[in-house]
């Protein structure tokens, strides 16, 4: 069955751990969907982990859409929230209405996701009240890299972990339906857990969330640019990926491959008779 933002709901009520997972394609998506994930984010690490970018800066609503629309057509039970880009919401509240109901109308979300607290709070009441499910995010949040100089675990001081606890009863308030929490103290995210009646989803945020989420690369080991503390590697896809690459290559240049149950056949007196019209 469909999970959507009422499957969010029932998890927290129930006290049942909710899973996320990022992924950016069809054959992704489908694969974790089969798994019986609850969420797949369209996350804008796609700037990093399939597009190369060094952030998420460049990342724009057609690519979101791109990719959106690919993992949509992969997920039939798991709900799919598209991240909204960098600048396709801080600059007005217009502008992140239009470009919420594009990632819904063109590249098929249940639910956007967006970064920041407070301020940012007028922006999930029209989108919300829009009938766009808003996921938010919090702690260390991508697209204010230049601004934090660097990824790093935020929250750690009694001012800016307070002002998480606010900007989490601000967002919980404006109509969210659930929040990321990244790469902060665990007890802090435990705490903030505990208070909101909106799930929390956790990524370096420790056990204490009301769920969990992960690069799917970072947990496949398929991506070896860094590798933050909080990732846990459920299997190593990257090595296994490399040694079919090299063993392909390999066997295409001694000729095993492709071998003769690869092949298409034809018959003989047909190839015969082309044999002799070309001569
Ligand atoms: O873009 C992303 O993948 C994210 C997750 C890390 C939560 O925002």
């Amino acid at each position: 069955m469909k999970k959507t933002i009422t499957t969010f709901n029932q998890a927290k009520l129930n006290n049942e751990k909710l899973t996320m997972l990022t992924a950016y394609d069809y054959s992704t998506a489908k694969i974790m969907d089969e798994a019986g994930v609850d969420a797949i984010l369209v996350g804008d690490s796609l700037g990093n982990v399939i597009l190369g970018y060094e952030n998420t800066i460049s990342v724009t609503v057609e690519d979101m859409i791109h990719h959106g629309a690919a993992v949509a057509r992969g997920a039939k039970n798991a709900m799919v929230v598209i991240d909204m880009p960098f600048m396709s919401y801080q600059t007005s509240v217009y502008d992140a209405l239009v470009n919420a109901g594009r990632l819904v109308k063109e590249g098929h979300a249940s639910a956007v996701k967006l970064e920041g607290g407070a301020e940012v709070c007028q922006v999930i009441r029209a989108v919300t009240n829009a009938g766009i499910p808003v996921m938010a995010h919090l702690g260390l949040t991508p697209q204010s890299v230049n601004i934090f100089g660097g990824y790093k675990v935020q929250c750690k001081d009694e001012a800016s972990a307070k002002k998480l606890i606010d900007d989490a009863i601000s967002i919980e308030k404006a109509g969210a339906f659930a929040v990321v929490l990244e790469c902060v103290p665990a007890k802090l995210a435990s705490f903030i857990s505990k208070i909101l009646t909106i799930p929390t989803i956790g990524i370096g945020a420790g056990n204490g969330c009301d769920g969990q989420i992960l690069v799917y690369q970072d947990m496949l080991g398929m991506f070896s640019d860094y590798k933050p503390k909080f990732v846990k590697q459920f299997a190593d896809v990257g090595t296994v990926m490399k040694k079919a690459f090299s063993d392909y290559i390999n066997e295409t240049k001694s000729g095993i491959f492709p071998a003769k149950e690869h092949e298409y056949t034809i018959s003989d007196e047909i190839m015969k008779k082309l044999e002799e019209e070309i001569k």
